[in-house]
């Protein structure tokens, strides 16, 4: 177990961070530049535990992956169908995204049998709500009591089919619409709230024809896939830490470049701006690849409570966490209602968050499916927040501990690097910048 780590109460956080690239773009940037027909450039890759997880899993089925440092990738697409099994079983680590998209990838290959495993945590993470579906779509996929490892056998004719989703899930859908690339027909994925479209948009940029309307996504089978470069926005899951720490630390006053705004992601904005928070978006641009992005100025400002409803759940998930810190420090009660799935995620973070901010001295209450919160606007007390092997968690003890009177120990702090390996030197940089 790597040494825990303490941070102490800050002042201002002021000037430019830089985050590290979209997980989620990241992968699929991995993903999907494999199953083209030719080198594609990536660059703002975010290098992590994660995304390092998917460059090797494409490595072990045969594809050429050029790291040229910085975030700058090549990816030497096979196409299609040209993925190798691998000798042994594939890691995908603590990467949940890898495991169900690869399992989507991996039941239209023409051949070859392919097992998915992973770490302790992974193998505790529900896989039928994936392996289901493709089994109806015809694929042959095995699940262990429903949880990893997961066998994938190819060879299978898939057929083009309508999926209503039971949970709303991007990880679900994408593995369906990259399933459906050589299904015999259009393939339909219906979905009750719109989740994060990065699969639709980086196919659709690859030349598949893939229609969003009105709750479903229709895709067409594909010959070829085709991308010459893919930009990778910078990472809002990460950007939510720094938004939240700039908010509620005062006289703070930070700038994040060229983060992805898209659909489905941008949940955390729209509830922050409604507890009172000063976030101005400028520079709106879409890349290459179809991401939507824009440079953020975040000013502190006082934040009031407010409820956040299952409909927004799907938008801003990954930054519950933080926001349940943003409810603490606000006036008011929130409530958070509909957040059931945090309880899959890489710890149950329903309890996880409940344990973190309680122990550093929030009023907090787990509920069956939220919390309700009592906010305190004022520093936390601190203590110790236990990471569970979560990134997120121990990223939310750290901008816990900024906004204390006595600091945060995180234990097992190394957790972070799953996502956002830059997290910890940039806020030990914020600190003594502002000691020095
Ligand atoms: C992701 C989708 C979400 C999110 C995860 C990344 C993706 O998971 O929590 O961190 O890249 O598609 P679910 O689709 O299971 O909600």
């Amino acid at each position: 177990m790597n040494a825990p780590w303490k941070v102490l109460g800050s002042g201002p956080l002021v000037g430019e961070f830089v985050v590290n690239g979209d997980k989620s773009v990241s992968h699929r940037s991995l993903l999907i530049g494999a199953l083209c027909g030719g080198p594609v450039e990536v660059e703002g890759w975010g290098d992590s535990a994660d995304t390092r997880a998917t460059l090797e899993a494409v490595r072990a089925l045969g594809v050429q992956v050029d790291d040229h440092g910085s975030g700058r990738l090549t990816v030497h697409g096979v196409g299609l169908t040209g993925l190798k099994p691998p000798v042994g079983a594939i890691d995908v680590q603590n990467a949940g995204t890898l495991m169900r998209l690869l399992s989507g990838i991996l039941a239209m290959q023409p051949s070859g049998v392919f097992t998915l495993d992973g770490d302790a945590s992974i193998r505790t993470r529900p896989m039928e709500r994936v392996a289901a579906p493709l089994r109806a779509m015809g694929a042959s996929i095995e699940t262990t009591a429903g949880c990893p490892p997961v066998v994938v056998q190819g060879g299978q004719k898939l057929v083009g089919m309508e999926h209503v989703m039971e949970i709303s899930s991007a990880q679900v859908k994408s593995a369906l619409l990259l399933a459906a690339l050589r299904a015999d027909g259009p393939t339909t994925v219906v979905e009750e709230t719109a989740t994060r479209d990065h699969t639709e948009r980086m196919l659709r940029a690859a030349g598949a024809t893939v229609h969003t309307a009105g709750g479903r996504v229709v895709i067409n089978p594909v010959e070829r896939l085709q991308l010459d470069k893919i930009e990778v926005p910078g990472d809002i899951s990460s950007a939510a830490f720094l938004i939240v720490a700039a908010t509620i630390i005062p006289e703070s006053r930070i700038f994040l470049r060229s983060i992805g705004i898209g659909a489905g992601r941008t949940g955390v904005l729209d509830v922050l701006e409604r507890m009172g928070a000063r976030v101005a978006l400028f520079n709106r641009r879409t890349t290459d690849a179809g991401e939507p992005v824009a440079d953020l100025e975040i000013a502190h400002a006082e934040l009031s409570a407010t409820s956040i409803r299952p409909e927004e759940i799907p938008s801003l998930v990954d930054e519950l966490p933080i926001l349940a810190l943003a409810g603490c420090v606000a006036h008011g009660r929130t409530r958070v209602r509909g957040a059931g799935e945090l309880r899959v995620k890489e710890s149950d973070r329903l309890q996880s968050v409940r344990d973190a901010l309680w122990s550093v001295g929030g009023h907090i209450e787990v509920k069956d499916d939220g919390w309700f919160i009592r906010g305190v606007p004022v520093r936390l007390r601190g203590g110790t927040v236990e990471s569970h092997g979560d990134h997120r968690i121990a990223m939310l003890g750290a901008i816990a501990g900024l906004y204390s009177e006595q600091g945060v120990t995180i234990i097992d702090p190394d957790a972070i690097n799953v996502s956002f390996p830059g997290f910890r030197p940039m806020i030990e940089a914020a600190i003594a910048v502002r000691r020095s």
